[in-house]
């Protein structure tokens, strides 16, 4: 069942280049294995949930985040169960990152495992250079001195606000090591953090030229 879920799913993502194709749901998805297994989840439930996570997503074009049709075919296809299907879009709709002020805790450790995998793609050396591609992706500058990050207290905000890419770090991927539920995640998010900290430091450095 999974291995055609992950070709329609491969398809789908196979022209993104806004950090969000195949490989970061591969990388999703392993991770979250790795969480689940560590941290007794279901694990067909957090693959499945890890392989759909970010076909409806506000992010991408065309999403619609709160009926998630995409993901929803893809597991009629398959022939799961109703209630299957309801617990593999309740993940989903839990996992989004919707801004500084929200919290978003998911309600299951399956939601929790493929939370944390997806944050964690969001930090470290591979969250800095997704990071840059979604800017360039939404034309955003780089960086901008005069354009200060801000803590978004709605979705609504953080969704529309225009931003530059090194704010991006300090409006989510420095808050993100403290929002990881499960113990095995912030064991691996703490090494990724201090990597985001010393590239910040040495792109002031170069960019003020100390
Ligand atoms: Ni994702």
């Amino acid at each position: 069942m999974l291995s055609s879920i992950s070709e329609s799913v491969k398809l789908l993502c196979q022209h993104d280049s806004s950090g969000h194709d195949w490989w970061h749901i591969y990388r999703v998805v392993n991770l979250a294995k790795h969480i689940g297994s560590k941290e007794g989840a279901d694990l067909l439930v957090v693959e499945t949930a890890a392989l759909l996570h970010d076909l409806d997503d506000w992010k991408l074009d065309s999403s619609d985040s709160e009926n998630l049709p995409i993901a929803r075919k893809l597991l009629n296809e398959n022939g799961s169960t109703e209630d299957f299907i309801e617990k593999i879009l309740t993940i989903i709709k839990e996992v989004s990152y919707k801004g500084a002020g929200i919290e978003t805790i998911p309600s299951s450790i399956e939601g929790m495992a493929v939370q944390d995998a997806d944050r964690l793609d969001a930090i470290g050396a591979i969250g800095i250079a997704r990071t840059f591609a979604y800017g360039g992706h939404k034309n955003q500058p780089m960086h901008n001195p005069d354009l200060k990050p801000i803590h978004h207290s709605s979705y609504e905000e953080y969704k529309s606000t225009r931003t530059s890419t090194i704010n991006h770090f300090y409006e989510k991927l420095l808050l993100l090591k403290d929002r990881l539920n499960t113990k095995t995640a912030k064991e691996i998010g703490q090494q990724r953090h201090i990597f985001m900290e010393q590239f910040l430091e040495q792109f002031y450095s170069e960019w003020n030229l100390d």
